[in-house]
């Protein structure tokens, strides 16, 4: 029995199905590890020793690699000083100065600990500052999984779900139907930078969408959040909907803001301070002060450096090298939403089998993919690595055109 296997035995016997959440490789192809002993810049060994590039950056964290000496020394030096304490290390303050810099429309920060945090925040400050109850959000977007949003129903009351009104992203008739059904109830319009929902081709923001949720926002008296736990800092140095011109109310953090060290924020603009001050707002971590040092060190170099260029010009070499292969192996491939945040779909596979089949090619050349969720870039991907990864994927597409329509049913997972 191999290492991974027999982890997996004891994870299934002390976890209530074994290892759960977005890390389980339960519906991932079955050649996929699920335990990991090291990691390094954009690659993870895998505890039976292979070597992986990874193109999920454990879902969005390490913008600039795993185990990027500089950050870390900045966690453990705060560490070694203080960390969580009876009060709070200096370094919160340095850590929202930086923040509020960086965002045009944050003047004020309040730090927690994960995404669905300070998403939840969010919603509840909406609702404070205006004492209404409605929530839009789109169709098949993730906001974390507090009852307010939750897309699985379990665990949530009636009265969670009727909070909010779906729309369709980037639709505006249907984000104005939703505004006419919220009446004069309505506390937030929430959306994600651009439509990066699971299974799906990506969307990237119709600015006309993106201003007419605001017009709405400042008509009824709701605030406007965005949602930028994933996307944050891969499509601007900003608040992502300023690539369309728009400025929100309140925005949320997470994952690379202190390249995967935990640390999550929401982001508000002095017109929601006085609510926001009056709120009773606390964790037990969030003030935690070895994360927002790791934190000052990467929102610094998210300023300062030229990153974002960088893994644009990756992302580009990537979904040209990748399209070229493709179209050489006759095969289907759509890549959609921003090159920095790439997803991969076949044509002609509802139940994913391509994709799954192109995936555990791609893994058993090194190559850490996703069959139906969005991938990053890392700035610490290289051109060569990228180069690794095109000639991988030119033979795991020739394969996958070879095996063409004897492709077996995909059993791992079942598509709506
Ligand atoms: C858009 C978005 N919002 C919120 C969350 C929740 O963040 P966390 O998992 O840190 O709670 C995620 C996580 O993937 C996300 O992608």
């Amino acid at each position: 029995m191999s290492r991974d296997s027999e982890l997996k035995d004891r994870a299934q016997k002390v976890f209530p199905n074994g290892i759960y959440g977005h890390l389980s490789t339960r519906y991932m192809p079955e050649n996929y590890p699920q335990f990991f002993t090291s990691a390094k810049g954009v690659r993870m060994t895998a505890v039976d020793g292979r070597e992986y590039i990874d193109y999920m950056c454990a879902f969005g964290l390490n913008l600039f690699g795993y185990g990027d000496e500089e950050i870390n020394k900045a966690f453990v030096d705060q560490m070694q000083k203080a960390d969580t304490v009876t009060g709070v290390s200096p370094v919160m303050i340095d850590f929202a100065e930086r923040f509020t810099g960086l965002v045009k429309h944050a003047d004020w920060a309040i730090f927690v600990k994960n995404g669905t945090d300070a998403t939840t925040l969010g919603a509840m400050i909406a609702r404070a500052h205006t004492g209404r109850d409605k929530i839009i959000i789109a169709e098949g977007a993730y906001h974390g999984i507090a009852p307010w949003s939750a897309q699985s129903p379990e665990g949530t009351t009636a009265g969670e779900r009727t909070g909010r009104i779906y729309c369709t992203y980037n639709d505006v008739e249907s984000l104005e139907r939703a505004v006419a059904e919220a009446g004069d109830d309505l506390a937030a319009i929430f959306a994600t930078p651009f439509k990066h929902d699971v299974f799906i081709d990506q969307a990237e923001p119709d600015a006309v969408y993106a201003r007419r949720a605001r017009e709405l926002c400042d008509k009824t008296g709701a605030l406007l959040v965005i949602d930028d736990v994933r996307a944050g800092f891969k499509l601007a140095r900003d608040c992502s909907w300023a690539t369309v011109g728009v400025q929100p109310d309140l925005s949320a953090w997470g994952k690379c803001i202190a390249n995967g060290h935990p640390v999550s924020a929401l982001l508000g603009s002095d017109k929601v301070r006085k609510t926001a001050g009056l709120m009773r707002v606390t964790g037990s971590y969030w003030c935690q002060a070895g994360p927002m040092a790791a934190g000052v060190v990467t929102l610094d170099r998210i300023r300062d450096s030229d990153y974002l260029e960088n893994i644009q010009k990756l992302g580009r070499q990537l979904r040209t090298g990748v399209d070229a292969v493709a179209a050489k192996a006759g095969v289907g491939l759509r890549q959609t939403g921003p090159v920095t945040m790439p997803m991969f779909l076949f044509d002609d596979d509802p139940d994913l089998r391509k994709g799954y089949f192109f995936c555990a090619e791609m893994a058993e050349r090194g190559i850490y993919m996703h069959p139906f969720h969005n991938m990053f870039i890392s700035n610490a991907l290289t051109a060569a690595d990228v180069d690794l990864t095109v000639a991988a994927a030119d033979e795991a597409l020739q394969a996958l055109a070879k095996a063409g329509a004897g492709l077996e049913p995909n059993q791992r997972i079942k598509v709506a």
